[in-house]
């Protein structure tokens, strides 16, 4: 089955958006689910969508080991535009909020080692209404070229999510490489045009399929794409991506690989509505989905536990693992999941590991689930290294025939790392 996964990788990248970017997940920071759309910066000065917002958070990423751990964008999501484009036509931000410009804020972001990443919406406006980029792609485009951004969050409120959708989208890619800045492009059209639409019109009719995401454009024209609906701050929100990524396993592994990949959206671990065990699971999930690491969080005010998280070298090493594999559920054992990410080193054929257990259940104790390894597939006879992620660096070698076993908290989880042994 992973030569299979391997083969249709090839077969896909072959197409995809030749713009050489994105070869492992993105990682970075956006402001959305922790800082919406306040702009009121009288009343909310440390809060709103302003430049010092932005500066403020590039600060923290370059100071407090997010830069060195891998997380590199910057980015501003809705609400930082003016709502008028100026008289040649071009975008601007909101001048009271953005004194200096979107130009010498993404200077700002460079010269702490950052890159700068902006959003915009394909439609007539925004989702929060400010200015779109239908009719407007190619000097949008440009606009961003020229400001010196290095990343694209390019939303789907506000246009019919039909056929021309996708094919704006490949046009807008065309403008973007045409500028020849390096521009990560980040889409959300899948979304509109897939199973959210799907599911809420199979309510009233179950065989009414009206759109159908065609993840052969998003692989040709995206780096990374958004297929199901926002994230929130509730382990509820995260369970609802999680089931909906479980149910279209099959199809989100195959198209995921190095320059194209599912991003399931943000982090937001270090807020209000996890807790520590369900930030490990979160975490662990997305670092078996190669999804990107967006984190949404308070940076000047995250806890350490939670910060740590988010450090950990090991979910980040799986998550970078330069084969681009998207793990998947191998199975379910007493409502506890185990996930299963190949990455590499792949020795002698056999690759090497991700091994995540994600508890659903909500019952007292961390609950006692044993196996071998074996029983999930793998198949290396000189065992494995293990690094038990969230514990400590310490490593220890299993044969694949032991008989193993871990405790998992409810709502929580364990994320293993292994290695396998030369023989
Ligand atoms: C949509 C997107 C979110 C965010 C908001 C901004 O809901 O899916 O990620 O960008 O718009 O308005």
């Amino acid at each position: 089955m992973f030569l299979f996964f391997v083969l249709s990788l090839c077969t896909l990248s072959a197409h995809a958006l030749d713009n050489g970017l994105a070869l492992t997940p993105p990682m970075g920071w956006l402001h959305w689910e922790r800082f919406r759309c306040e702009t009121d910066c009288r009343q909310f000065p440390f809060d709103c969508i302003s430049e010092n917002l932005f500066k403020a958070m590039a600060d923290k990423m370059a100071s407090d080991g997010y830069l060195d751990a891998g997380y590199e964008y910057v980015i501003m999501d809705d609400c930082w535009l003016a709502m008028d484009r100026d008289s040649e036509g071009r975008l601007q931000a909101d001048p009271d909020r953005f004194p200096s410009g979107i130009k010498a804020l993404a200077d700002y972001v460079h010269a702490k080692g950052l890159k700068f990443g902006i959003y915009e919406d394909y439609g007539t406006k925004t989702c929060a209404g400010y200015p779109g980029s239908l009719d407007h792609l190619e000097i949008d485009a440009k606009t961003f070229a020229e400001w010196g951004v290095d990343y694209l969050k390019m939303d789907g409120c506000n246009v019919t999510p039909d056929e021309a959708m996708e094919a704006g989208h490949l046009e807008m890619a065309r403008y973007l490489n045409e500028t020849g800045r390096e521009i990560v492009f980040s889409c959300e059209f899948p979304l509109y045009r897939g199973d959210k639409v799907i599911n809420s019109i199979m309510k009233f009719d179950k065989k009414l399929i009206v759109f159908q995401a065609n993840y052969s454009v998003a692989i040709e024209a995206c780096n990374l794409w958004r297929n199901y609906n926002d994230i929130e701050d509730s382990w509820v929100s995260v369970t609802n991506i999680v089931n909906h990524y479980k149910k279209n396993q099959d199809k989100y592994v195959a198209v995921a690989g190095p320059g194209h990949w599912n991003d399931p959206d943000m982090l937001i671990i270090g807020n209000f509505g996890l807790s520590l065990d369900q930030s490990k699971a979160q975490m662990t999930i997305w670092a078996i989905w190669a999804a990107p690491l967006i984190m949404s969080v308070d940076l000047r005010t995250i806890k350490p536990e939670f910060k740590e998280i988010l450090l950990n070298k090991h979910a980040i090493k799986i998550n970078q693992d330069p084969l681009g594999i998207q793990g998947h559920l191998q199975t379910t054992i007493n409502d506890v999941d185990v996930w299963l990410k190949p990455i590499s080193p792949n020795v002698g054929g056999e690759f090497s590991y991700a091994v995540g257990f994600v508890s659903n259940r909500d019952d007292g104790y961390p609950y006692r689930i044993e196996f071998t390894l074996r029983d999930f597939g793998l198949n290396n006879t000189a065992g494995y290294v293990l690094t038990d992620a969230f514990v400590s660096d310490e490593t220890t070698v299993v044969k694949n025939t032991d008989k193993l076993e871990v405790f998992v908290n409810p709502s929580g989880a364990v994320l293993w790392h292994l290695v396998a042994n030369e023989a």
